[in-house]
Formats: C-alpha cells, structure tokens, sequence
C-alpha cells in the first residue's frame, strides 16, 4: 500500500475575478521508506501540494490517500501519520524548547508522563539537548529550523513532509539536516521533501519529481531520469592555465556538443585576455561513447594543458532540471 497517494490533484487560487491553476492533474506514489525529492521552479505549485497532503489546503478536484486514510474525508486521522514542517513558520516567544515540544506533544494528545521521555529523544536527534531550556526566540535561524523539525516528530509519523528544510542553514548545518534525513531513512520513514538545492538532493533522494506550472513533468529514480532525458555526460574541468587553448582545443572535438564555456564566476576579462587567480573551470557536454570518455582528457593532457581536475558528476540534477523546466511560471 502506498503510504502517500495523489490522484489527478487540482488546484485553481481564486482571487477576486482572478483564477490561477496551481496544480493540475497531479498524481504521485510514495511507497514506505521513499525519499523523494519535490522539485521544480518559483512558483511551480510545491508548497501547495504540500500544504494540500498535509490537510491544510483542500484541493479543487482530485484525491489525496496516507497511509491508506482518505486524507480528505478523514483529515483528523491523517494528520496522525503526518510531521510536516512549513516552508516559513513562526516560533512563539517567552517560550522554551522544551515547552514548544511539550505543546506539540500535548496537541497531538501524547499522554503527560510519556512526554519527557519524548522531548528528550527528539532533542537529541535534532542535537539541541543543550538548547532544552533556552527560550526559542534566542535560537539562530538553523537551531529553530531543527526545533521545527524536533516538532515533526514528536508524535513519530510515518510520513514527513518537509517544504525546504535546508533553505538559508550554513554549510554545516545543511550537512547535519542532511545526516539526520539519513536517519531518519534508516528508521523507515516515508519523506516528501522540497528544496532548490539539487546536488543535496541528488544524494539522498531515491525518487525525484520535477514539476512545472502545477503538472509532474518528469518522475522516477535519478538515474533512470537521467538516462532518458539526456543522452550526455556533462564534464567540468578546470585548468590552471592556458583555459583559452583548452577551449579551442574542445571546440574542435566533434564528441562535444554545445559550445563549451568558461564559468564566469572564475574568471575576469580584462582588457580581452582571461585572468586566472585560483585556475579556470570549463563545463561541456559530452556526447561521444562513455568508454571513449577518457579521450578528451588525454588529448588535453598530451597538448601541454595542465588540468587540475576533470570532472563527470554520476548524474546532474541541475542539468536534468534545466533540460526539463521551461522557467515558466503559472
Ligand atoms: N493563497 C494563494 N492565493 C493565490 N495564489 C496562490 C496562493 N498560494 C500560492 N499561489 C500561487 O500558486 C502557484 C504555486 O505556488 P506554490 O507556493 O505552491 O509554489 P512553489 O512551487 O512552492 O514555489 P517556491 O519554490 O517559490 O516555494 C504560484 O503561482 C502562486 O502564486
Ligand atoms: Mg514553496
């Protein structure tokens, strides 16, 4: 059985005279132990799937199944099999962590005695046990979006949902959502998540979704979206001098398709020549056989460029999503 359960989804916004199509015919299957990674433009129809999944939002037309309980004539006991954590969210003040949990718990009816124990485990996942008695408006912006997913789970549902959890969290802080995601993969859970950050999603997302102006363009395992959409490899490779050789030397290659680039972020043109303070990156795309790969580096390396690194990412969500989406906005 499916634990998540979409059918022909609808959503039209009415605002005044004015009617928009958020979502339009949207299906989706998460099966237990699903990762799966929501992507798609501003404005694609994200969060109002979400919010919908989470019984917040009533769709148009359509219906929505967790766990097997139609979420739309049962949304009190659906809401039992959901933690969802809202893309913006307030925190109240003159409360400490502890209490915020505690109400949390109390609102999902977890009896008195069982609390304690609860919070604290929750904490401990979210690594804020030190934070337990600080009042929640003195935590930074990624402490309260750990708090938030502490909140999540306090009633430990089987389905996450989790509208951009990493968005504005430092590099660590992304690294230890990303450990405790892990975490809770392994414990079984079945987590819709959104995010715009796609190479973080490329490694643990076992499912991806790309969805545009309210329609699944593309859905299924990474690879296989890959393999399908594309028919190259991308190649990025950095050059610690001589990048404008490199690059004619490309341009030449006929297993090369579009014209390979210098990333602006690296590099200056100054009065017409390239200035390379920490070497030069080129990104291209390759078309040739994949065992023949190893060609263009050879003939780089034999004509004297002195490569740093040549790069092939497994798969290129950023890519894929590029080749996809149309930036298209409802
Ligand atoms: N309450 C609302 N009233 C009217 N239109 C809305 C409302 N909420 C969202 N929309 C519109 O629905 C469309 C989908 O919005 P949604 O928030 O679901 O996008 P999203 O994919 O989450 O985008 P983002 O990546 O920016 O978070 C947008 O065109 C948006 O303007
Ligand atoms: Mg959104």
């Amino acid at each position: 059985m499916a634990m998540v359960e979409l059918n022909n989804l609808c959503k039209v916004y009415k605002t005044g005279s004015d009617t928009l199509t958020a979502l339009d015919n949207l299906n989706l299957q998460l099966e237990k132990g699903d990762i799966f990674g929501f992507i798609g433009p501003n404005g694609a129809g994200k969060t109002t799937t979400i919010k919908i999944i989470a019984t917040l939002l009533l769709p148009s037309a359509g219906t929505v199944r967790v766990n097997g309980v139609d979420a739309l004539k049962e949304p009190g006991r659906a809401r039992g099999f959901i933690g969802y954590m809202p893309d913006f969210f307030g925190v109240y003040d003159d409360i400490k962590v502890w209490e915020y949990l505690d109400f949390f718990a109390a609102a999902y009816k977890i009896p008195k005695d069982r609390r304690p124990g609860i919070i604290s485990d929750v904490l401990e996942l979210t690594d804020l046990s030190v934070k337990k008695d600080a009042y929640v408006e003195s935590l930074s912006r990624g402490m309260k979006q750990r708090l938030c997913l502490a909140k999540t789970l306090v009633h430990d549902p089987p389905v996450m949902l989790l509208d951009e959890p990493a968005s504005g969290l430092d590099p660590r802080a992304r690294i230890e959502i990303r450990e405790l995601l892990k975490e809770l993969q392994a414990m079984g859970k079945t987590i819709l998540i959104s995010s715009h950050i796609l190479p973080e999603m490329e490694e643990f997302c076992n499912k991806i979704g790309i969805i545009e102006r309210g329609k699944m363009i593309v859905e299924g395992d990474v690879k296989t979206l890959a393999q399908n959409v594309r028919g190259y490899q991308s190649i990025t490779l950095t050059v610690k001098a001589n990048a404008e050789q490199a690059l004619h030397m490309l341009q030449q290659m006929p297993e090369l398709v579009q014209t390979p680039s210098i990333c602006a972020e690296n590099h200056k043109i100054a009065e017409g020549s390239l200035q390379m303070p920490r070497g030069c990156t080129l990104q291209f795309q390759y078309i040739g056989p994949p065992e023949e790969e190893y060609a263009v580096l050879q003939a780089l390396v034999q004509a004297g460029i002195q490569v740093r690194s040549f790069f092939t990412p497994e798969t290129d969500l950023e890519d894929l999503f590029m080749r996809v989406t149309k930036g298209q906005v409802a």
